[in-house]
């Protein structure tokens, strides 16, 4: 039997409709930048899942009651509650949102000097790593550069490199573990608890703190009991449980798994290390109780940790996506196998193999399914994975070139992504009439949010 979502539409938003010349207009004058387009000349937003979710009507009820108190009001002591019922941590904080709380717990626990190991890193995490000094490496699984296999846990950090990397010449140097569940970065797969378990066993015999950056935490549940031999029947919380228990601490952007338009969270177990999070907190976000928030985003988050781990929720929102894979696959396009659950990635470098990276094939996709249906995602490739000489000329290219399309939740319906994959579909079917871009402007810092590209007029032959 199909699922369906275990809930109705209350409240909507109109959303823009568009004519192909207005938005033609609107991106040359964004500079060929998603990020610099105004969301009033979008029609379907697919740049990120992060506090773009349809908030419940029990969240907004808890947000107009909630408890402004500066010091321990009803409303953290709500998000408390709802985070040790999924976590096991002594310590918890709250911070506005996932970046701050990886600043805060990486600047205590690592050291200028060290290295930070990860499945991947996402890039706010890595330049968090960076920040505090170190370096980010990523160790994603051998399974991850294969875009076509459909092994189940793609998120995996590979295990044989860990151990080499802890117990070689670096290995003194490593100051943390952390995966990043579901592994974002990395097409969206998940980890599975094999994987977790051994993680934690490498990090206790080489004395190493494990981490989770636990923003997909409930996703990557569900992908669990769906594609690991001994999770059929368990809860989507139980997993949860069994997946923060197996960690020294954690981070997470609740901006995703909590359905909050703001807010995250550090938890920690070590006392040292919490005090440490907890003096940084409060001189850079706020108070130990409200760490940034407003009583009005505790509360959204305190409601949505509970109804993110319900089945028929998950379930509904993972074969939402596996549809939504499926017509885009129809439609003759390839994404990262197999479908996750917080978007689909789409491999733009096959789709258009008749452009080189230098004409960012992702991006050039990105940019066509805008002009095409006003459609916005984000390209994951070799404008934002490459590397460039001062003129702005790429000088090596990301191994892939990818285009996100991030799924927001509860946010839009199946015919919202079938027309999505209708508008796919239309590109597919004459994919050399889409242009070249070229790089004019390139900061050093956060490129990919500030660059400026120019079209390349294609010539008729
Ligand atoms: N970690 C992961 C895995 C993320 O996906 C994000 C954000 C963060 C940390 C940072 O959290 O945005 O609350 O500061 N990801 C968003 C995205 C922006 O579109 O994937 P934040």
């Amino acid at each position: 039997m199909k699922s369906f979502p275990p809930y109705r539409v209350q409240v909507v938003k109109a959303i823009p409709i568009t004519t192909r010349e207005e938005r033609e207009e609107a991106l040359a004058r964004a500079g060929y930048n998603m990020f610099d387009l105004p969301a009033n000349m979008v029609t379907i937003d697919l740049l990120t899942d992060s506090g773009t979710g349809a908030v419940s009507a029990a969240q907004e009820a808890g947000a107009a009651a909630a408890d402004r108190s500066y010091a321990g009001s009803d409303s953290w002591f709500r998000f408390k509650s709802a985070l040790e019922d999924l976590t096991s941590f002594p310590h918890l904080f709250p911070v506005h949102q996932g970046r701050a709380a990886e600043r805060i717990l990486f600047s205590t626990a690592l050291k200028p000097g060290q290295i930070s190991l990860s499945n991947t890193h996402f890039d706010t995490t890595r330049a968090n790593v960076e920040l505090a000094g170190a370096e980010a490496r990523d160790l994603p699984c051998p399974e991850a550069a294969d875009l076509d296999s459909r092994d189940p846990f793609k998120g995996n950090i590979d295990l044989g490199a860990l151990e080499e990397t802890l117990s070689g010449p670096d290995g003194s140097r490593v100051g943390q573990v952390l995966i990043t569940i579901t592994n974002n970065g990395g097409g969206g797969q998940p980890v599975s608890m094999a994987n977790l378990k051994a993680v934690r066993a490498l990090c206790d015999r080489f004395g190493v703190p494990f981490f989770l950056d636990a923003a997909r935490f409930a996703e990557n549940s569900w992908l669990i009991i769906q594609r690991e031999n001994g999770y059929v029947g368990k809860t989507p919380k139980e997993v949860a449980q069994e997946t923060f228990a197996l960690a020294d601490g954690f981070v997470a952007s609740l901006k995703k798994d909590a359905i909050s338009p703001m807010g995250a969270a550090i938890g920690v177990r070590d006392e040292q290390l919490a005090k440490q999070c907890e003096a940084i907190l409060i001189a850079t976000e706020g108070f130990r109780t409200y760490g940034g928030l407003g009583g009005h985003d505790l509360e959204r988050v305190a409601q949505g940790l509970q109804e993110v781990v319900d089945p028929d929720y998950l379930r509904n929102r993972a074969e939402e996506t596996a549809h939504f894979a499926r017509l885009i696959n129809e439609a003759g396009v390839d994404i990262v196998q197999p479908a996750g659950v917080h978007g689909l990635y789409l491999n733009a470098g096959r789709l258009l193999q008749h452009m080189p990276p230098h004409g960012f094939p992702g991006h050039a996709l990105a940019c066509e399914l805008y002009l095409a249906g006003g459609i916005r995602c984000a390209e994951l490739g070799s404008l934002y994975l490459g590397t460039f000489d001062d003129e702005h000329n790429l000088i090596s290219p990301a191994p892939f070139e990818l285009v996100r399309l991030a799924i927001p939740r509860r946010t839009y319906t199946l015919a919202h992504l079938e027309y999505v994959a209708d508008v796919l579909a239309s590109i597919a079917k004459n994919p050399e009439s889409v242009p070249e871009y070229r790089v004019t402007h390139a900061p050093q810092l956060l490129r990919h949010f500030n660059l400026k590209l120019r079209q390349v007029p294609r010539t008729v032959s």
